[in-house]
Order: C-alpha cells, then sequence, then structure tokens
C-alpha cells in the first residue's frame, strides 16, 4: 500500500501525525483508531499562499466548534497547533496549497460510543502543492456543476471527515464532466455544492446564499464574502433557492478555501446568464482577493 503510494507521488512530502513528523510512505495512525473505524473525526482545510496560511483563525474557530458538538477538546492550545502548522506547510516547501488539518478521536477497542475516559486524540497534518494554473483557468472560465439529491446526514455544519455521501455525489458530478455537484434538499432547494457553498445573483443584483443551519456547512470564505460584500455596500441577502431559480439566475458562482470565489456557468446542462462569467461575480471575486491579502498582511 505504501510502495503504491509512494509511486505515484513525489517523495519527500511531510505529514504531521500524533506528534511527529514523517514522510507520507511511512506516516500511520493505529488500526483502531476510531476516525478510521467509525469515522470519529473532524477537519479542516486552509489554503496557503505565498507561504502563508490563510483565515487560520477562522478555520480554528470552525474546528473548535465541530469538535465541541462531537464532545472533543482542541488537540492542543491553539497557539501550539498554529506553530506546527506553519511548520508542516515550511518543512513541506509549498508557496501555493492546501493544508489538511484531522483530529480523530484516537484508537480504543471498537464500540460505538463515546468513551467515557477519552483516549488521546490523532491529530493529523498534510499538505498538498495547488496547481495555480487550473485554478485561474477556473476563474476566467467558470466552472459547470449538476444538481444532485443531498443524501448527507443531519449535521452537516459539523465538519466531519465521513463523507461518503459528499464523494457520491461529486463522483457524478465528474463523470458529467463538470466540476462540482450541488445538492438538492428534499423540499427541491439546494443546500451546498459538496465541498463548495452555493450562491447565485438575482434580478436586482443581490447576491444570495442559502442562510446558516445545520443543513449546511459555515464556510470560512462564504463568511469573508459576505463580509466583504456588505462593507462594500453589495447587497447580500441569505435564503435559499432551488436549481430553477439559480439556472435563470443571472449569475453564480461557488466559495470554498481552494478556489475562492469561482464562477458558475452552467447548471445540469443550462447556461446561465450568457453562460460566461458576470460582472457581479468578477466583483466579489476582486473584493475576497484584496480582502484576504488584507488579513494575510
Ligand atoms: N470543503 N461546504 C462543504 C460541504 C465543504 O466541504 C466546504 C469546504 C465548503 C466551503 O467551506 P470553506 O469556505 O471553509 O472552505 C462548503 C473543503 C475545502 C474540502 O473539504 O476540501
Amino acid at each position: 500500500m505504501s510502495n503504491r503510494w509512494n509511486a505515484r507521488r513525489p517523495a519527500g512530502r511531510i505529514a504531521y501525525v500524533d506528534g511527529h513528523y514523517a514522510r507520507h510512505g511511512e506516516a500511520g495512525v493505529h488500526i483502531e483508531d476510531r476516525g478510521l473505524q467509525l469515522g470519529d473525526s473532524v477537519y479542516e482545510v486552509c489554503r496557503i499562499a505565498n507561504g502563508c496560511l490563510f483565515d487560520m483563525e477562522e478555520h480554528l474557530d470552525r474546528l473548535e466548534r465541530s469538535l465541541c458538538e462531537i464532545e472533543m477538546e482542541m488537540p492542543m492550545a491553539r497557539t501550539a497547533l498554529k506553530m506546527v502548522m506553519a511548520e508542516t506547510v515550511r518543512r513541506n516547501g509549498v508557496r501555493d496549497g492546501l493544508l489538511y488539518l484531522q483530529v480523530t478521536r484516537g484508537a480504543l477497542r471498537r464500540d460505538h460510543p463515546i468513551p467515557q475516559i477519552a483516549p488521546k486524540s490523532t491529530l493529523i497534518l498534510t499538505v498538498h502543492a495547488m496547481d495555480r494554473g487550473t485554478i485561474a483557468r477556473r476563474h476566467v472560465e467558470g466552472v459547470a456543476v449538476i444538481t444532485h439529491r443531498d443524501e448527507r446526514w443531519a449535521r452537516c455544519d459539523i465538519k466531519s471527515t465521513q463523507l461518503l455521501a459528499n464523494l457520491l455525489a461529486k463522483t457524478a458530478a465528474r463523470r458529467a464532466g463538470v466540476f462540482e455537484a450541488w445538492l438538492v434538499d428534499p423540499d427541491g432547494f439546494v443546500t451546498e455544492g459538496t465541498s463548495t457553498n452555493a450562491w447565485i445573483v438575482d434580478d436586482e443584483g443581490a447576491v444570495v446564499t442559502r442562510e446558516l443551519s445545520s443543513a449546511i456547512l459555515p464556510g470560512v470564505t462564504r463568511r469573508v464574502v459576505l463580509e466583504a460584500a456588505e462593507a462594500e455596500h453589495v447587497t447580500v441577502v441569505q435564503r435559499r433557492f432551488t436549481p430553477e431559480e439559480a439556472i435563470s439566475a443571472r449569475e453564480a458562482f461557488l466559495t470554498s478555501a481552494t478556489g475562492g470565489a469561482v464562477p458558475v456557468v452552467m447548471i445540469d446542462g443550462h447556461k446561465v446568464g450568457d453562460g460566461r462569467p458576470g460582472p457581479v461575480t468578477g466583483h466579489i471575486m476582486e473584493l475576497y482577493n484584496r480582502y484576504s491579502r488584507d488579513r494575510l498582511a
């Protein structure tokens, strides 16, 4: 297994697992780890730009909240965790990419209930380089999405590593030759994408995204975009919308730490607007980039 992994990946990538830095092929967790056995784990994904971590405090706030919801504590003090995150980025020498952080409830003989005496949690950090060209192309050309039934659990506000429903929907999207699947709840409203938040621009030019609830992940990029838009007097509305409304909207876009704000130009094979990234999305992308740069400085 580890040889196959190594054969496909550049050597020398460093992971942080349980207090140690190790090469990917050599890093591992206990076979009884509850993250592996039961999906008893949560995660975060932070963007790395110019070697710095974007929106780190917000990601750590969300991590703390996810952990609290499953009755766990932070794996270490926040200042120490920030140092380990920065050191993992540094050791990988990645300027542009993503940092993945997973916290599992640790290793214990398999049994469903949350153990009364908590084992030591497992902290895993990995860094992945990102191809700037691919991201830039998505921003210029926009992406297509399909809609797909939302088959996830009822606590999508927790950033759980239990991602089967997400990956099945994302696979359907990729097999349809598109970038993302927008998930649709039983009442016929879009919740979010499999790994992104969903937005439209309405007839008045207001940006619309679903209100926060347990049906969606409170995206960090979503929050930054909302703050930036409000500060710049762009009208924002937090409400539900249907796929039909999205298809006939002026513009649509999606947000995530991996790509910022990305125009959506086609939904289920129907062009959104004239099928090209629109001016409001362009303005939002500009605002997001400016706000993120300022926050990094
Ligand atoms: N996904 N919705 C879902 C279901 C997500 O998994 C994500 C993030 C988002 C956007 O959140 P943020 O702006 O904080 O990245 C919305 C990450 C990137 C992932 O799982 O790879």
